[in-house]
């Protein structure tokens, strides 16, 4: 820089220029800073106002299957009884009208098994979650003693791992154990015996990492997401029994424990289940 350059450089029009520059671009910053508070005000609002309407929904959701389920019963009962007085009253029914009155009872039993599905899946709320230091291998363990007379009577075998100790809710863990080693056992090949593995491992991140793996009859990968929404059956009820119900619950859960469920399968090929739940929750509940 020559000694004309310097002098321009220092004389006081540049160096307002200068200033006036600086002051403008600083103005700018401060004005996008200001809107971009703004935006993230009102997005945060948002947000808080859309959670806020979900949990209320939520919350009746729950509050209707409640009340429904329970007012519900009490008809139901009164029919099923109604159908044994029906039968032990009128001796001379014929066979046709037995039949009838034996369907409209089964259905009856039906509809119970569908009510108290319905009651433990509103009961089930985030709230209500008790997280605390939670054996899993002692609740499968128990599992499988209850499951032993359909474990028998399938030939069913069952692999289970060595799982390490979580933060978790046992009610609830239990619940979703055996759902899945229910499913696994009932969607078995006629003529296999099931052999389930039931497999655990803490992740990199500090999560674990369980997978539920069967030899049965599997499905269609296009339906991954619909068997975890209520009431979603792709198998017949009059091959399997059930409501449809189960693997709402697994989801419910699972979301309760801040983790997620995944499923891989096709048809005839088994089907593996994936839960990884958070070995550690945020909020631990004073007994454990
Ligand atoms: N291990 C599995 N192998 C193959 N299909 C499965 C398996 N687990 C679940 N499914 C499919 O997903 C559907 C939903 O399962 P879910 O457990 O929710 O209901 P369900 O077993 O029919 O009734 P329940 O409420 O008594 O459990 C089942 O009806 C079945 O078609
Ligand atoms: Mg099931």
């Amino acid at each position: 820089m020559n000694d004309k350059e310097i002098s321009e450089r220092l004389n006081p029009e540049s160096i307002m220029q200068v200033f006036a520059n600086r002051i403008e671009a600083e103005l700018e910053r401060h004005q996008m800073a200001v809107k971009l508070d703004k935006h993230l005000a009102d997005l945060e609002k948002l947000v808080s106002e859309r959670t806020a309407s979900l949990e209320r929904s939520n919350q009746s959701l729950s509050d209707f299957a409640f009340i429904a389920s329970h007012d519900l019963q009490e008809p139901l009962r009164k029919v099923n009884i109604l159908g044994g007085m029906l039968k032990s009253l009128n001796k001379g029914l014929n066979d046709k009208s037995l039949d009838c009155i034996e369907r409209m009872q089964n259905a009856t039993v039906r509809m119970q098994s569908y009510i108290d599905d319905l009651l433990m899946f509103s009961r089930l709320t985030a709230e209500d979650s008790h997280f605390v230091k939670t054996d899993c291998n002692k609740i499968i363990k128990e599992i499988l003693l209850d499951l032993e007379a359909k474990i028998n009577e399938s030939r069913g075998t069952i692999h289970v791992d060595k799982f390490p100790e979580i933060e978790a809710d046992p009610f609830q863990i239990r619940q979703l154990f055996l759902n899945l080693i229910s499913n696994a056992l009932k969607y078995r090949k006629e003529d296999v015996a099931p052999v389930v593995y039931i497999s655990s491992q803490i992740n990199n991140d500090g999560n674990m990492d369980i997978k539920v793996e069967d030899n049965g009859i599997g499905f269609d990968e296009k339906y991954k997401d619909r068997i975890f929404l209520l009431f979603q059956r792709l198998h017949g009820k009059s091959s399997y029994e059930g409501t449809g119900i189960g693997l709402s619950i697994c989801k419910r859960i699972v979301d309760h424990h801040h983790g997620f469920i995944t499923v891989n399968s096709s048809p005839g090929e088994g089907a593996v289940f994936r839960v990884v739940l958070p070995a550690k929750q945020n909020r631990l509940s004073a007994k454990s």
